[in-house]
């Protein structure tokens, strides 16, 4: 069973972002299984470590996309916004570290099994208003 279905998350006004988050989710569902292959079954953590690299990645695209747009549009809430991308970058680079440095993916894989609650509320909550602004001023351009 995966972590997060994308259902769980408003279609975003933004194409762009409904595709990132859309990635994002089947990312994290890839390392939810691929995490429970090598505890189960003992198998080499190298293409979970791959996936986790990409997750990382990703995120840092993810957010700097949206805060791009937010900047290029004026989006009024754009501090708030990005003050919330900002701490769970924080979070996230902490426990990356962790993993690195004990080469123990489970420091970070803690982590991402916690996330999909945070996800959701962010992207229903924040990113969803977010894009619905910016789709209106897109379409003024
Ligand atoms: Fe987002
Ligand atoms: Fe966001």
């Amino acid at each position: 069973m995966g972590l997060i279905y994308a259902e769980q998350v408003e279609e975003m006004d933004v194409a762009k972002m409904q595709t990132t988050h859309v990635n994002e989710i089947q990312i994290l569902n890839d390392i939810d299984k691929l995490a429970t292959q090598c505890q189960i079954q003992k198998t080499p953590t190298d293409t979970l470590e791959v996936k986790l690299y990409e997750y990382v990645e990703h995120v840092h695209k993810h957010f700097e996309n949206e805060e791009r747009l937010m900047k290029k549009y004026n989006f009024p809430s754009y501090d708030m916004h990005k003050t919330a991308h900002d701490i769970f970058l924080s979070d996230l680079e902490y426990s990356s570290r962790e993993w690195r440095k004990y080469g123990d993916f489970k420091k970070i894989l803690n982590f991402i099994r916690k996330t999909p609650e945070w996800i959701v509320l962010h992207v229903n909550s924040v990113d969803a208003p977010t894009a619905a602004y910016l789709a209106q001023r897109m379409t003024e351009d």
